[in-house]
């Protein structure tokens, strides 16, 4: 939804996805592939073979570099960890660029949890990119697609740790630690 709808992502688009080794980053680097685009993953340095080996054409380990400080301009970013600030993300954008949030909001003086995301919503009208804030939906045509390029191979689930029912106290606490290496899976 952040790649087809909040942003309309086209072939060829240089698409950066900011905690591309996390649940929702390891789809996004498939998905956004799976559309033809160039895909740049952010992730530590533990996560860089992963990402890769999801199909991202280049990986920026954020421990050692500022993806920012690089020269390139995104179309689009997916922003779904590391609560950068708005200036920063918008300083990797092409001036027509889409930015998209994704997550990783935390506090903010007005509006507990989503302040950067209200004022990108609020800045968006007055410059030339696009900030938007993606607040996902379950629908049936976004799982019957997703179902399609999992059975024809294009996007595999990358799995970090299973629990069973009983440790779903373990696996919440595992993942508030907010490193996960894609995602965590409950068994009964
Ligand atoms: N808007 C929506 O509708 C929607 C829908 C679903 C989820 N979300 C939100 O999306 C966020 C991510 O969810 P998730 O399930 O993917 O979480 P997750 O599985 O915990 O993944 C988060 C990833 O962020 C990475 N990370 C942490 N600090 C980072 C930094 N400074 N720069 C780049 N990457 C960093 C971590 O990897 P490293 O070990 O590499 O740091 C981890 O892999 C959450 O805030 C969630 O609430 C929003």
């Amino acid at each position: 939804q952040g790649l087809r709808r909040a942003a309309k992502v086209q072939a060829g688009q240089k698409v950066l996805v900011i905690g591309a080794g996390g649940g929702v980053g390891t789809f996004a680097v498939q998905l956004a592939k799976a559309f033809g685009a160039d895909v740049t993953g952010v992730c530590s340095t533990k996560k860089t073979d992963l990402v890769r080996s999801i199909g991202a054409d280049d990986v920026i380990d954020y421990t050692r570099e500022d993806f920012a400080d690089r020269p390139r301009r995104y179309d689009l970013i997916l922003d779904i960890a590391g609560g950068r600030s708005l200036s920063h993300l918008r300083r990797a954008l092409d001036p027509r660029g889409t930015l998209v949030i994704v997550g990783s909001e935390r506090g903010g003086r007005w509006a507990q949890g989503v302040d950067r995301a209200l004022r990108a919503a609020m800045l968006s009208p007055f410059v030339s990119q696009k900030l938007r804030m993606l607040v996902s939906t379950e629908n049936e045509e976004d799982l019957q697609l997703l179902g399609k390029l999992i059975e024809g191979g294009k996007i595999t689930p990358v799995v970090d740790r299973t629990f069973s029912l009983s440790e779903v106290p373990e696996a919440i606490e595992y993942l508030r630690g907010g490193h996960a290496c894609g995602k965590v899976v409950i068994t009964e």
